[in-house]
């Protein structure tokens, strides 16, 4: 399997804060075997993040791209709809299930607008910002994908 990380984060991108997400996805997924191909940083915003998703999509470079940050309240937290517009088929049994496995640790769960979805044959997920919410999230969600990965293949 082979996945994509971005990290969504104008500090991060701004080179003021070490970016600890993006190698926490890395490291449970390589745990599970699985291949990281790519790990980009960008700033928080659409046009970008919509661009890298298309590319890596269309171009048939990873089977799944999971993204951190950029979910929350703030004005410029606006991965889902990146994430929405770019992809064809929505699947949202998996942001459902982030949130109802992480409700049981946090209240504050409820205010993840993570997204999810296909687009050509590959899966994006949105993930929170914090390295926390990072592993929390992937252990709701990485036991089910390597079932719904095998038939989008
Ligand atoms: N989910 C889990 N499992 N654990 C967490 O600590 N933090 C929440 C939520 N989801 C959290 C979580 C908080 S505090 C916020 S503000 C939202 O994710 C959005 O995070 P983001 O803006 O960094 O994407």
């Amino acid at each position: 399997m082979r996945v994509a990380v971005i990290t969504l984060s104008d500090s991060g991108y701004a080179g003021k804060r070490a970016d600890l997400s993006g190698p926490a996805i890395q490291e449970m997924v390589e745990e599970r075997g699985w291949t990281v191909v790519q790990t980009t940083l960008l700033p928080d915003g659409r046009e970008m993040l919509e661009r890298e998703l298309r590319r890596l999509c269309d171009g048939g470079l990873a089977d799944l791209i999971l993204t951190t940050g950029g979910t929350g309240f703030s004005p410029t937290d606006v991965t889902p709809e990146a994430t929405m517009a770019v992809v064809e088929r929505p699947t949202p049994g998996i942001p459902e299930a982030m949130r109802y496995y992480s409700l049981q640790i946090t209240p504050r769960a409820m205010l993840s607008r993570a997204a999810a979805g296909i687009r050509g044959r590959t899966l994006i997920v949105n993930l929170p910002g914090s390295p926390k919410a990072v592993r929390e999230c992937l252990q709701a969600i990485l036991p089910a994908l390597d079932h719904g990965l095998e038939i989008l293949k």
